[in-house]
């Protein structure tokens, strides 16, 4: 069966799957899936459902190699050929990203031109459901990028406002000033940090939705990546702290940890981290990526997976015993200055 749940904010009538659909890897990679692939794997998803319920597809400005809008067009083709799909769907896109700054930009015009940028790639095939900027810059008032958000959407730009990886306290600045449907942050069982902690009590104070996103791991807690060389040397994955020589052969306790558990349990690795992301709340939906149909499948049938408390006990046993190596992104001052912001 497939568990539904509704968005928060402006969004609380909105009926979805409770796990998101990640498009990330269909185009941000060195060898992009082809359409057939992509298509596939999008369409397997959101067949699964009953009527009225809609998945959520999960994109952004600058998904391609070159921060390209690539995804974007990805999903022009898309729901050209499958235009009974643009209802069945939600599309979130990320975006405030500045190309000729080569990083996110809140200043209002820049969030204006990405907004238009997004829609010129979509080419009029599909509304966006709802906008997000993907960082939030500490050096911008959160109140003047709602401002600049919320005068967007009632322009008919995008029906709903998101934010991405923020601190609680922007969350609730924030939805002062106008409601958030969905904040998507980092969370699984290696990245599970004490700001996702209040970030999640917050939202579901406030009864806005999150978006778990990277639940697996980036592919090392399902199994999918065993070993670097399981990498084309220009995944970006190559320059994650936790994917760098040594953090990386520390970090496959954790993963072998979590495939004793699911074998237990009689579930994928994959759908055990997902199990354990729906169970923080009604309202947290796992955005796991996936390229492949039967993925896609799999993933969405581990929104109804319900852990035992002795399943739970055992995952926090785990997390402690086999702490992950490496941090988020890169250990870099200034990639991690726009974390939490
Ligand atoms: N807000 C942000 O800053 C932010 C940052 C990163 C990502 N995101 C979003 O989160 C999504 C997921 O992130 P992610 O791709 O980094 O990490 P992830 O979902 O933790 O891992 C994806 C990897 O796991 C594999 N995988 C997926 N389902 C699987 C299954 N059932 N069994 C085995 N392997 C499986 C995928 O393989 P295949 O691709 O081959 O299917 C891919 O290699 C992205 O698509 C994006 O939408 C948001």
């Amino acid at each position: 069966m497939v568990c539904t749940t509704t968005l928060g904010g402006t969004a609380a009538n909105v009926v979805v799957a409770n796990v998101v659909h990640g498009l990330m890897r269909m185009t941000w990679v060195p060898t992009p899936v082809s359409d057939e692939q992509a298509f596939e794997a999008i369409r397997s998803g959101v067949d699964a459902l009953p009527a009225g319920v809609k998945m959520i597809l999960n994109s952004a400005q600058f998904y391609g190699m070159g921060w390209s809008t690539a995804n974007l067009e990805l999903l022009s083709r898309f729901y050209e050929k499958y235009p009974d799909y643009a209802d069945r769907t939600f599309l979130m896109v990320k975006g405030a990203y500045n190309p000729e700054k080569s990083r996110v930009d809140n200043a209002p015009e820049n969030i204006r031109r990405s907004v238009e940028s997004c829609l010129a790639a979509l080419r009029g095939t599909k509304t966006i459901d709802l906008f997000q900027p993907a960082r939030i810059e500490k050096s911008v008032p959160i109140e003047e990028t709602m401002k600049a958000l919320v005068e967007l959407k009632n322009e008919g730009k995008f029906n709903h406002i998101g934010l991405s990886e923020c601190a609680a306290a922007t969350l609730r600045r924030a939805h002062a000033v106008h409601p958030i449907a969905i904040v998507e942050i980092e969370v699984s069982v290696t990245s599970f940090e004490e700001e996702a902690r209040k970030v999640l009590a917050t939202a579901a104070q406030l009864d806005v939705a999150v978006a778990a996103y990277s639940p697996l791991c980036h592919g090392l807690l399902s199994g999918t990546v065993t070993k670097r060389e399981d990498l084309d040397p220009h995944d970006m994955r190559m320059h994650l702290s936790r994917f760098r020589e040594g953090n990386f052969q520390s970090n496959l306790a954790i993963a072998g940890a979590i495939k004793s558990i699911a074998a237990k349990r009689g579930c994928t690795p994959a759908q055990l981290c997902i199990a354990w992301v729906v169970s923080l709340g009604n309202k947290v939906l796992p955005l796991p990526g996936s390229t492949r149909r039967e993925r896609t499948l799999e993933n969405l049938a581990a929104g109804d997976i319900s852990l035992a408390d002795e399943e739970k006990s055992e995952i926090a046993y785990a997390m402690k015993a086999y702490p992950v190596k490496g941090g988020r992104y890169f250990d870099d001052a200034e990639a991690d200055a726009i974390l939490w912001g």
